[in-house]
Order: C-alpha cells, then structure tokens, then sequence
C-alpha cells in the first residue's frame, strides 16, 4: 500500500520507478548509527584499539545448579557506571548473553526476547561453569567439542567447535553500551532566561562524556531532526553496539528483510557493495530499490554464518533500530557490527554446527512455521481493489469459465467504507455475506484487509471503543492519544502491547452479535485477514512512522519497541480467527510487518515490489531469507504490485509464484487488469498449466509445511537428512560444497527432492542448473535424465516460456493429484499418482502428509503420514519393491511435548474418511530394465506400460526409463507393496 501523494508521481512519470531514499534515514542521518561507524572506524585506525569494558572477577557468581553466571562489567571510561553480565547455556547449546546497565538513571528495555520466544529455554544441569583468573569457560556437547569461553580484561566471549572459534562477541574491542545520562543544563548565571529553579539545574554527573572511545563530540545525542520531524529523545543517548565476528565463515546470510542477495554482500571494507550497513527499522518502502541494503517492513535480526566446516547462528533479541556492517577480512572469514538504538544487549548463539541443527535450535528458541490451512496454499487472486461484490461474483466466473484453479478472492482497503475496517461500503458491497456465500460455495474463501490504524470519528464504534478502553498509542507527552494521517485520514493506533486491548481484539472479529460491543457479524467464518500497515505505516510520521517518542504501554517509547510491533496484530487476529469458531479452525493472516518468531502466526509477502525482472528475482532471495530465519510462508506478489507487466513476465511470475510458498497475484490501482484469464493465447494457456502445476503439486506442499511445523520436535525424525524449510537454498542442502554457498537464483522444495531455477530473465530458451553431487536428477516433464558429479556439474536444461526448470532429486518419491479442479477443497478425494524417481542404486524415498486441512483435530491423531520407500529386494537383485507405510507409527512410540499425536490411531477418524482414496498412477524412472512382472504383493498381475531409456550421447543428456503402472488399486492409507521384477 502506498501514499496517495506519490501516486500522483507515479501516474505522471510511469516508467522511472524510484524510492523517495530521502524519506528514509541512511546511518549517517541517524545519530547512534554515525557513532556506532565512527567508533568502529577510530579502532580501525587505532593499532592500541583495546576495548574499554572488563568483567570484575571478585563479582563472578555462578549458579550452583546451572549453567548460568552473573557478573558486574565496569568500563574504564566510566568507573562509576555500572553493567552486569549474564551468560547461560541451554539444555540445547544455545549460549545466550546478556548485558544491562545498573542502577542506571532509567531502565532499558528487556521485553524483546519475550515476545520472540516461545517459552524461558530451560538452562543445562549437566555444564558448569569453571572460574580462572583470566578467563570463565565452560566446555560441552555429546563430544566435549564446543567450548565457551569469557575472557575477563578486555571482555571478549568466543564460541568454539574442535578448539576452532566460531563466533567472537567484541572480538575487536567495539563493544559499547552507552550508560543512561543527564543532559548538562547550562547553570543558571549562564543562561538570560528567569526563572530556572533549583531542580532544573542538573549536576553533571560524569567525567566528560566525550572520552576517547566516545569521540570528540556529544553527536546527536539529545535530539535529532530528519526532514520536518524532530525526535525528542527524552532518554538522551542509550544506544549498544557490539562486533561479531565469524573468524572461520566465508559467508553470512539472513537479517531479512532486505532487497539483496542471500549470501549477503559487503557494507563496509575496500569493496563493499553498499556503503550504507543493513539496516532493521520496519518501514513501508514506497518503490523499495531491487538491491538494496535499506529497511523493509520486516526484521528479523538473525545471521547463519557458514563455512564447508560448520555453520553458526546468531539470534539478536533487539527491538529498537539496529544497523549490521558486514565484511570478510578474508575470504574464509566474516566480520559484522550491530548497531542498536536502545534496548539491552540479549544475544543467542547458536552453535550448529550444521544448518539442521540450526533450524532446530532456532525452532525450539522462537517455535515452528504454524501448520497453515490446506486451502492457503492454493492461487489467492488479490487486486486493489475488486471494486464490489459483483465485481468479486465475475471475476470468480471467469476464473471457472477459464478452468483456472483458485482458492481466494482478496479485498484490499476499498471494502471499507472511508476506510473504517470491518465497516462494508454498502454502495459497492451491499451484500458482504451473501457475496462471501457465493464463493464459498466452491470451497473458496474471502481474505480482507484489516489494518491498524483507526479512522477517528465518534461514529466508527471500533475506534470508539478502543479509546475508551485506553488501548491507543499516546504521544510524546505520554497523555493524548497519537493523531496522524493514515488510509483513514486522521487516525489512531491500537497499542497491542496493552494487554487490555487482547481480549477486545478478539472479540472484535466473532460472526456474531455481541450486544452492544462490536462484532463482525457481517462477515462468515471464511473470511480471514490481511494484516498490513503493521509497520507501522503513518503517512505524515517521520520515515512514514511513528515519531520514536510516542508512548506504549508500560511508558515504553515507540523507538524501543519498533520492529516488534508489527509482530503482535497479526498474533492477536490469528487467535480471534481461532475464536470465533467451534470447532475452531486453522487462522490465516497474511502480515506485511514481522520479526522473529511471526513465524506461528501466519504468511508474510515481500510488500509493494515493482513489476520489473530485478524485482522478480529479489523476491526469490527475499523469501529465502525470510525462510532461513524461520518465516517460512512467504511470496511475492506475482507480476509485480506496481506496473504492467507484458505477456512474458506475467508468465515467468507465475511460474515464480508456483514455487513461492505463498502463491497470491496483486496488483496496484493504477495498474490494468491483469488476471490471469484476460491474457491472449497462448499466454493464457500457459497460466493456466502453471495454475495447475501448483495444485498437483499441493501434496507436496502440504507435507512440507508440515515437515516445517513439526520440526522442532526432536523425535520426529525426517525422511531426507534436512527437511523443514520450504524452499531450501543450496548451502543448506549441501553444506559442505563451496560453489553453492552464494547460489540463491534455485533451491529445493522442502525435503521432497524437487529442485526448482525459476527463469526471471527475459528471452530465455535454455537455462544452466547446478546439480551438487554425483546423483542422477530428471527432469519432471520430459524425463531427461541429468547426471551430475561429486565435483559439482553445470547441466543445461530446456526454459522456454512454457517449460520451468524443474528438476527431480534421484532417490525421491513425489505425490501429486492430477485431474484439474477449480479449487483446493474439490480435491479432497482426488486419487493420488507417486513419482518414483529412482537413484544411482535403485533406491528412492518420499512421504506424504494429510489432514482434513482446516481445524485442529489433526492434533488429536487425525492424520494420515505415509512412507513410501522403494528398493531393491536384495542387494544387486533387479527386483525393486516399492512399499508404502504408515510413518506416524514409527515416529510416535514414544509421547511428544505439546503435541498429543501419541493418540494416534491408524484408523482415526479422518483415515477412515479417506480410506477409499487410492493411487491412481505410479511412475517409475529409472528402471535398468523393462520389467517381466509388475504386482501388487500378493495379488494380481498390474497393467504397466514401459518406455525404455535413451543413453547419454556425446553432449546430449539421456532420456531415463519410463515405467507407469495404471491403477495399481491400492489405497493411500493402507499399508502395501508393488514388486517389479526384472
Ligand atoms: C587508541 O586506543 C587507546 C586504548 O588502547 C587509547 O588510549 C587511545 O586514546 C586511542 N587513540 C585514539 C586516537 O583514539
Ligand atoms: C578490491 O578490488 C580490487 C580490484 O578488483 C582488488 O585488486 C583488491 O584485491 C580487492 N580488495 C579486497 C579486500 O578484496
Ligand atoms: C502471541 O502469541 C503467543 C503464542 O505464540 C502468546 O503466548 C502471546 O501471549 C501472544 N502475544 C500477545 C500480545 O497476544
């Protein structure tokens, strides 16, 4: 969503997409920023550099029974100031580290990890802490090979795997936690003005705050301008920094969101990339710029770093405004600098040492991806706006008249009369139920928008009842209720830090009538949300924000909370959805702000892109990244929000958005229409395979996600060696094979084995994919059979505008469903088809996930969780069995946290519904030779047609053996074996 003043621009200038870059700060406009570089700049010339801050070893208290220890940390800047140190280890290895200021003149926030986590990690019985007189260090892991150690003078924290240092905090002496101080008042004699009385004359407490770590200058310390907002900053200066460095990791990725490569490129150094750091402050970037190290609307303030040694993570727990420099000294190494505004320091590291284990860690810290509803993972059709109910009515019978799948309708800001969410303009929306009634009669649903900000009008009862509940954000003076300009003029903004706003909140969305409270009871239990503005986004604040003084709750200011607040609309409306219905039912909300942990709310988008190339790729590295720090659901919209994209683009976005976990066209206002219908041939046709390429392939899908929201639960163990994530980059599959580490234009598909090089680039016939190891890999639609190498091989593989680059992983099993219908819900008891994609030695794997796809029983042991394996009968025997078996059996004999599967019944209820749902193909490629028998164990003979391979030729690729056997008559949910002998 944009400002309706560029608008303007844009309609007069069409062509030249551009940010405004002066409505967003660079580091160099943001006080603590400049002192955070200008700091690291003065260590860099200094070669006595020596960090200021030590710990005071006659303070060291380590717990008995824990691995936890505390300590006081002075600064020889300032000997009177007081900091304490706080160092654990998780029962897991995780070491998080704490620093706070004492007895300080205020409090620093400490709130951010409480919101990101989704319980107090337990700490380890088993690791204790040994004091030295130089140094605290504790020593662990199932081989004793992590080591922690604190050294005391300078305070220097390292991480070690195998005696090797992983990750150094203040490593290179720029650790600095500016104390909490007063603002020197000129005394009384000083100054002309009367009237100064004894209490405003404030002593200066310090020696001269401008010691030699501190530079020369008080800059910007106690209020700061940026166009024609000015910041007060009550509080003064209180910002932190800290280096972390990677002393043996070539590369570094994550911190989304930011419009950049996944292996993120350099900020600072002799031949850094960007010349301003990464920065975190969730902004609504008009025309965000396709490379870029600026905000964007969601932070998560994560990094893995990685090596073909082992992988590292880091979780910074900060909610204020933080810059990240990034460098290699060396190409084996990485050095990064978070700059932070406020808040305290409250770092986890996480010791891998590969990136499944890092998942892991990071899921047990912040919780899974929530397991979303069946149908959210089918074609959602957005535009601001459709324009009315009939609108919505004709556009859902040309997607039919077309034989277009789709799942969702979208209503964008336009529903709402002035703009009042939950309010329907009935000039263009004089039916809201019977609409949504009409589309759901295809199974389909309604996603609206609902966002933050509240028209200030007595005669809107939600905002009505907000301000009388004192659930507004105040401003500065910490009394008034915020006033700024949003989509609904002059409004205000629920403060969801204010527990009392919770429980209203939910209310607000039951379906039916609460009295004289308000309650949507013009919507049904199939509309679902869109939570955007969540920044959030103010059109006359400063950075098109909240002013950094606004009050929240508990007399927080905005600054201190900031990239957090997004994170708790989209948190409370996914509960409400849950609410409202009995049985309740799997919420879906679409955010455009996050941070970390959004992950068990709901799907993000990449915002406002434009319909250009570079933006078409961006969005992939986008939403890997997002993904790699835990936000998995996660697209971009298809085609572009800004601009009209010709024929070929559309097609390639589609393809894109295929292969998003989060599949959703939209389009701007000033765009022209774009669904996917109104193209000529033969584009159109082409959507339309594209369309139903993404549902057969919901199966696959669905079990990723469902890989994703299991994940981490120990026990359960994957098929694949790393299964979770839904699109999984390279280094995360093979990490240990150099030439993958900074490729992000493909990626795997879950644990599934589908390896996807979406084309975003024009004119494009043929395209190279990088297969990683000495495996065979066939193409999904023509059976090419591509072999790679141990080595890493380049293969070249066909990419006109209707054929994607997709590959098969030799050793996967694949289900999909393949008789085309109009939406998601019609397939429920569609047959399946397995493909068998055979390995080097005869051997392939793949599972398959199913619930009812829309409530919770799933957790009550309403599933169906199917293995299907095939492999030779005996070794070197040309016989292959493929069997299929119940997976949830094996995976839960022994009871789970928190998830009650253990009632599992492998004739639970929905099994039971199912049971009649059989495979209808089986495709096997790959056989060395046509089979002289195909059965069902134990029965009758099956009908196979069999096309044998082609071998490689000179420079061209083999065509794999193709085997079908038709109707093999066996159920999905039932256990069975189909022999194939050679
Ligand atoms: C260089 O660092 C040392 C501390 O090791 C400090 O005493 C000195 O003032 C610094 N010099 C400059 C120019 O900052
Ligand atoms: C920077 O680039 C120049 C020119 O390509 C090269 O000679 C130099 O080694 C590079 N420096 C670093 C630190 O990579
Ligand atoms: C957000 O969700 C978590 C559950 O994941 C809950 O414990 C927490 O209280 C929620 N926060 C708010 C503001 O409702």
């Amino acid at each position: 969503m944009v400002r309706p003043i560029v608008l303007l621009f844009l309609l007069c200038v069409p062509s030249s997409f551009a940010v405004k870059t002066s409505d967003f700060k660079t580091c160099a406009q943001a006080g603590f920023c400049r002192r955070g570089r200008a700091l690291a700049s003065r260590a860099q010339d200094n070669a006595s550099w020596k960090s200021p801050y030590s710990v005071d070893s006659s303070s060291i208290s380590v717990a008995p029974d824990q691995a936890l220890f505390t300590a006081g940390v002075k600064s020889s800047l300032y000997p009177d100031i007081k900091f304490s140190l706080d160092v654990r280890i998780h029962d897991d290895g995780v070491v998080r580290v704490r620093m706070d200021e004492v007895d300080g003149l205020r409090k620093r926030y400490d709130e951010a990890a409480s919101w990101a986590l989704i319980a107090e990690p337990k700490l380890s019985r088993e690791i204790t802490w040994t004091v030295g007189n130089k140094d605290v260090r504790a020593i662990y892991g199932a081989k004793k090979e992590n080591e922690v150690v604190v050294n005391l003078e300078p305070l220097r924290i390292s991480l070690l795997r195998n005696g090797k240092e992983q990750v150094v905090l203040n490593g290179r002496g720029l650790l600095h936690m500016e104390h909490f101080r007063t603002k020197e008042i000129p005394r009384p004699e000083d100054t002309p003005e009367e009237g100064l009385d004894e209490d405003d004359v404030q002593v200066v407490m310090q020696v001269k705050p401008t010691a030699w770590f501190e530079g020369e200058t008080e800059d910007g310390y106690w209020e700061e301008s940026f166009g024609s907002n000015t910041d007060s900053k009550p509080k003064g200066p209180e910002s932190h920094s800290l280096d972390i460095t990677f002393p043996n990791h070539g590369h570094v990725y994550g911190i989304p969101q930011h419009a950049t490569r996944l292996d993120l490129p350099t900020t600072t150094g002799e031949n850094a990339t960007y010349s301003d750091p990464y920065r975190l402050w969730n902004s609504d970037v008009f025309e965000y710029l396709a490379s870029s190290p600026m905000s964007l609307y969601g932070s998560i303030p994560v990094m893995h770093a990685h090596s073909a040694e082992s992988t590292v993570a880091i979780f910074n727990a900060v909610a204020s405004e933080t810059w990240i420099d990034v460098d290699h000294p060396t190409t084996k190494s990485s050095s990064t600098h978070w700059i932070s505004e406020s808040g305290i320091l409250d770092v986890f590291l996480m010791p891998g040492p590969n990136p499944d284990e890092i998942f892991k860690q990071y899921t047990r810290l912040t919780g899974t991806p929530a397991l979303p509803a069946h149908w959210a993972l089918g074609h959602h059709q957005c535009r601001w706006n459709y324009i009315s109910s009939d609108d919505i009515r004709s556009v859902q019978k040309r997607f039919d008249e077309h034989d277009m799948p789709v799942d969702v309708f979208w209503l964008d800001i336009e529903y709402a009369e002035e703009h009042k969410y939950f309010i329907w303009d009935k000039k263009t929306f004089p039916d809201p139920v019977d609409m949504t009634r009409d589309v759901e009669a295809l199974g389909r649903k309604m996603v609206v928008i609902i966002d933050p900000h509240l028209k200030r009008t007595a005669n809107y009862p939600v905002y009505k009842e907000a301000s009388d509940l004192g659930v507004l954000v105040k401003s500065k003076s910490g009394d008034a209720e915020y006033e700024g300009w949003c989509w609904s003029g002059s409004s205000a903004w629920i403060d969801f830090f204010n527990p009392g706003a919770w429980e209203w909140w939910k209310g607000l969305f039951k379906t039916t009538s609460q009295g004289d409270k308000w309650s949507w009871v013009e919507s049904t239990e199939n509309t679902y949300i869109w939570n955007d503005m969540n920044e959030p986004s103010v059109f006359n604040g400063p950075e098109i924000s909240m002013p950094r003084d606004n009050i929240h709750y508990g007399g927080w200011e905005h600054r201190d909370i900031h990239n957090i607040n997004g994170m708790l609309l989209p948190n409370l409306t996914s509960q409400a959805l849950v609410a409202r219905s009995d049985p309740p039912k799997r919420p879906f909300v679409l955010t455009r702000s996050f941070y970390a942990g959004s992950q068990r709310f709901g799907a993000m988008w990449t915002g406002d892109n434009l319909g250009t190339w570079d933006h078409m790729a961006v969005g992939i590295y986008m939403v890997l990244a997002n993904g790699i720090a835990g936000m998995t659901f996660g697209g971009s919209d298809i085609g572009g929000f800004f601009g009209n994209p010709e024929p070929e683009m559309l097609v390639r976005w589609y393809q894109v958005g295929a292969f998003n976990p989060f599949f959703r066209a939209h389009a701007h206002l000033d765009t022209k229409r774009r669904e996917p219908y109104l193209l000529d041939e033969p584009y159109r046709g082409m959507l339309r395979d594209i369309l139903r390429l993404r549902y057969t392939m919901l199966p696959i899908w669905y079990t990723a996600f469902h890989d994703a929201s299991i994940y981490g639960i120990p026990i359960l163990r994957p098929v694949h060696e790393s299964i979770h994530f839904l699109m999984m980059p390279h280094y995360v599959v093979f990490p240990r094979d150099e030439a993958g580490f900074s490729l992000d234009d493909q990626y795997f598909i879950g644990g599934s084995g589908l390896l996807v090089k979406p084309i975003v680039h024009k004119d494009v016939t043929e395209i190279d994919v990088y297969i990683a190891e000495d495996q065979v890999y066939y193409n999904y639609f023509s059976h090419v059979a591509y072999r790679g190498s141990a080595k890493g091989k380049h293969v070249t593989v066909p990419a006109a505008l209707h054929e994607i680059p997709l590959l098969i992983r030799g050793g996967s099993i694949l289900p999909t469903r393949e008789r085309p219908r109009r939406s998601s819900p019609l397939m429920k008891r569609d047959p399946f088809t397995l493909r068998v994609a055979l390995d080097k030695t005869g051997y392939a794997k793949g599972q398959l996930y199913l619930d009812d796809g829309e409530t919770f029983s799933h957790l009550e042991g309403n599933i169906v969780w199917r293995e299907f394996v095939a492999e030779k009968t005996v070794k070197k025997a040309k016989t292959i069995k493929i069997t299929s078996s119940d997976l949830v059996s094996k995976n839960l004999d022994t009871a789970v946290d928190g998830v009650s599967l253990t009632k599992y019944d492998p004739l639970n209820a929905f099994a039971r519904s199912v049971e009649s749902v059989r495979v209808e193909k089986i495709v096997v490629l790959g056989l060395s030779s046509k089979p002289v028998s195909v059965k069902v164990e134990g029965g009758e003979e099956l009908v196979y047609e069999f096309t044998p391979g082609v071998a490689a030729e000179g420079k061209k690729e083999g065509q794999a053996s193709v085997l079908v056997i038709k109707d093999p008559g066996v159920s999905i949910t039932k256990d069975w074996a189909i022999v194939i002998q050679a």
